[in-house]
């Protein structure tokens, strides 16, 4: 296998079939950009097994995803796909940079979801972007934008509820999405509490990296539960 990538929190290797990739999924935190960084022994494997979980029930609902298998504690067989650099961000709850850029609480519900795009690139520090200017730079057609949306929106639905039946409220999340060699744009990255604000229904209790992000405890212990509860 030979790498190809090696991201703040994933490995991305080539394998001799052409069109798969297979992603190594390392025990790094990262947050504010990478100004904080810690080894957190075991969140590799815990993030490997939401995402597992959540990307088999969204094949199950006919998301095109670029999941194929996971091979062992560590890595996944996922389909090549070249990533679109968007950061595609759902926020459901005023969390994080929303509550911040406008002075605002956390914790105020939406009456309807937020869609909002970012520039995935480290060095500007993931600037927001306009659907515009995604347009004219030609990372995305007008077409491919549309699509984004509702599929974001549709994937917003599954996951509040699948969250949601195990007492967890989806705040906000971010995806990725990434384009085939045929051109056919797939749902890519992860989904783990890496990339979601998850809290718990009654409490508020935070089991997602704002635990890292904030100092406010033990992140395996939090990771652990979200797994816990998916499994039942
Ligand atoms: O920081 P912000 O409030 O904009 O984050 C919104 C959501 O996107 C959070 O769930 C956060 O975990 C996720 N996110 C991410 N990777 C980034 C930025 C945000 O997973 N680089």
């Amino acid at each position: 296998m030979e790498k190809i990538y090696e991201g703040k929190a994933k490995e991305v290797y080539s394998t001799e079939n052409s069109s798969e990739y297979i992603i190594r999924y390392k025990d790094t935190a990262t947050a504010g950009n990478g100004e904080k960084r810690a080894d957190i022994l075991g969140k590799g494997e815990l993030n490997l097994a939401i995402t597992t979980a959540i990307f088999k029930m969204l094949e199950e609902n006919r998301v095109k995803t670029h999941y194929v298998e996971t091979i062992d504690e560590r890595q996944m067989r996922v389909k090549k796909v070249e990533i679109i650099p968007l950061e595609v961000i759902v926020r459901n709850i005023s969390a994080g940079s929303f509550a911040k850029r406008y002075g605002v609480e956390e914790g105020i519900t939406f009456e309807t979801p937020t869609f909002e795009l970012s520039y995935k690139n480290d060095d500007l520090g993931d600037p927001l972007m306009v659907e515009d200017h995604a347009i004219a730079l030609g990372i995305i057609t007008k077409e491919e934008y549309d699509y984004l949306k509702n599929e974001t929106f549709k994937i917003n639905e599954l996951l509040k509820e699948f969250f949601g039946k195990i007492n967890l409220k989806l705040v906000d999340f971010k995806i990725e999405y990434g384009k085939d060699e045929n051109g056919n744009i797939l749902l890519a990255d992860e989904i783990s509490p890496d990339t979601c604000r998850l809290w718990d229904k009654d409490t508020n209790q935070k089991y997602d990296k704002d635990i890292f992000r904030r100092d406010l405890g033990d992140l395996i212990e939090g990771y652990k539960e979200v797994l816990n509860r998916i499994n039942g």
